[in-house]
This record gives structure tokens, sequence and C-alpha cells, in this order.
């Protein structure tokens, strides 16, 4: 079967970094068209660096890396400097990327590639706000059906919130957008904290990364431990939960995953649960079915895939 044709729109981050390495590292499974930066864990001036950072560090100076929105549809701006660090990529130091970023805004790129490529044929990946995403679809409509599929990372409902008690970051961060993408009749797949909570990394396995020998094992193990400490301080985890990783491993092995495809509405009013992705798990409304909400990943054959394919970078 052939690569999907995919687009990772992300704001690194560690977790966005080992899912990118993830992407790039499995061209017969995903052909990543382009990667295009949202401000969100850091602002959009860092978010747009790091991608590079990490396209150099996979070694492929050649994909194409954008930057779009630097900040949300009416709020401003909420970042992560607490959990990624000043960075937002924080861990073994790099030098500046010398691969340039592309002049296009990240969001005409959306657009355009949706245009020009056959409809149904391609997949977003949004691993932090949906700004850049809610943008493409108002800007132009058009380009609504001819989505294939959103597989996305964010939400949360029986685990709660990660940024309030309520809501995960990359919802919590900009609803309004979240409400437009989950709203919009795409197919949507997402990955929120019920199952990137159980996706943690070990000592083991993070040393099985530096034991590599490579620069990408380097730096994944160095993300992964620099990340970490912000979960296990929080929760008491044994490790740090790999969220985004989460979404290119589903379009790579789906089997790996399980969940239950319901309503998911998101909160855009309330103070209090503001950003909360409210999942009619029992399906006690009558409303449509929207999103395949995943809650369950087989932990050691995710990391069995991640260890496989990173050792190839
Ligand atoms: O809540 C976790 C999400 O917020 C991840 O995508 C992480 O990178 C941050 O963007
Ligand atoms: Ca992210």
């Amino acid at each position: 079967m052939s690569p999907r044709k995919i687009i990772i729109d992300t704001d690194p981050g560690q977790d966005d970094a080992v899912a990118i390495l993830l992407a790039l590292a499995s061209p017969e499974d995903v052909e990543v068209l382009g990667i295009t930066a949202v401000a969100g864990n850091v602002p959009l001036p860092l978010t747009e660096k790091n991608a590079r950072i990490v396209c150099e560090v996979a070694g492929r100076p050649d994909v194409k890396v954008f930057a779009g929105c630097d900040a949300p549809l009416i709020r401003p701006l909420v970042t992560a400097e607490h959990v990624h660090g000043k960075t937002g990529l924080d861990g073994p130091a790099r030098p500046d990327p010398t691969m340039p970023l592309q002049d296009q805004h990240a969001v005409d790129f959306i657009i355009e590639t949706l245009r020009t490529q056959p409809s149904d044929t391609i997949t977003l990946c949004p691993l932090g706000p949906l700004t850049n995403i809610a943008t493409a679809f108002q800007k132009a409509p058009d380009i609504v059906e001819r989505v294939h599929q959103i597989v996305l990372m964010g939400g949360g409902f029986f685990e709660g919130g990660n940024i309030t008690p309520s809501a995960e970051f990359n919802i919590y961060v900009d609803p309004e957008a979240a409400e437009v993408v989950f709203r919009s009749g795409v197919s949507i797949v997402m990955c929120p904290l019920d199952v990137t909570h159980k996706a943690l990394t070990d000592r083991t396995w993070i040393e099985k990364m530096e034991s590599l020998g490579t620069l990408a094992g380097h730096m994944v193990a160095g993300w992964t431990d620099f990340f970490e400490r912000f979960d296990v301080a929080k929760y008491g985890s044994t490790g740090a939960p790999l969220h985004d990783p989460c979404v290119i491993a589903y379009l790579i092995d789906p089997k790996l995953f399980d969940g239950r495809f319901i309503n998911v509405e998101i909160e855009t009013k309330s103070d209090l649960t503001l950003g909360m992705t409210v999942a009619d798990w029992w399906r006690v409304t009558d409303r449509k079915p929207n999103a395949l909400f995943l809650n369950s990943v087989h932990r050691d054959g995710l990391f069995d895939l991640l260890s496989e394919r990173i050792a190839r970078l």
C-alpha cells in the first residue's frame, strides 16, 4: 500500500520532535509533504526553529517547514515553558538550524496542498493547538471536504486535563479553533490524554535510545529525559507520556490502539471548564458521533515500533 500523504502541524515540543522523527523514519508508511509550525508550547519563532532543528537531526534538511499562526484565533497565547523549557526543545544542545524556513505562510501551504493534491488523499496531523487548521478551514471552506482525515493529539475526558483540571493543553490554548475542527465534518481520530498517559517512557527505553550511538538516538534520549521530569513530579508517573508520537504510530499501525467513535464537543464559554473536550463516551445524548476517541494502546508494541524506526535514522 502506498504511504499516506500527511502534513504535520506542530509546536515542538520534545514529544512533537519524537513524532516528527518517527514520521521521517517511516517513508513506507507516511510521506511528509510539509511541516507547519504553530504557536503553542513556545512562541512561533521557536516552534518553527525547533521544527527545523528536528528535521536536521533526522538528516532531512530537504523537508519543507512553514511558519503559521503566532496566536490563537481570538485569545492570547498560552505557552508551556514550564514543561518544555524556555527553548521549547530543552535537552541536549543543538546548533541553530541552517535549513531554510519556507516563505509561504503555513495556512496557505495547507490550502494549496489540499487544492492541488487529489481530493481525499491528504491526512492532517495536528500535534499542537488547532489554530493553523481552523484558520485554513475558515479562509478556504472548499478544502474541508477534500481532507481525507485528521489524526490529532488533543483533549482528554476520564483522564481530566493537564493545563487545567478539565482541559488538555492543545485544546485549551485555542478552544475556538478546536470547535471549528471538531464541527467540520472531517473524519477525526483523536489521541487524548486517556491514551497518551498510557504511552509512558521508562529508563530502559531511554537508555536503549542512548545506546543506539546515533545523533537521533542521543537526542530522543535527551529530550525524553528532560520532558519526563514534569510528569513524574506532577503525576508521580514512572516516565514521560509520549503524547504526539501516538498520532504517527496510529498512522503506521492502528492496531496498536483502541477506542470508540463518539461525539466530542468543545467547551468555549465557561471560564471554569474552558477547552474541555466533552466526550459522550456512554452515548447519553443524541449528538452525532464525530471522532474516534482512542483510550487504549499496546504500550510495548508502541515502544518497539519507536525503537525500530528511530534506529533507522
Ligand atoms: O497536552 C500535550 C500536548 O501539548 C502535546 O502535544 C505537547 O507537545 C503539547 O503541545
Ligand atoms: Ca505538541
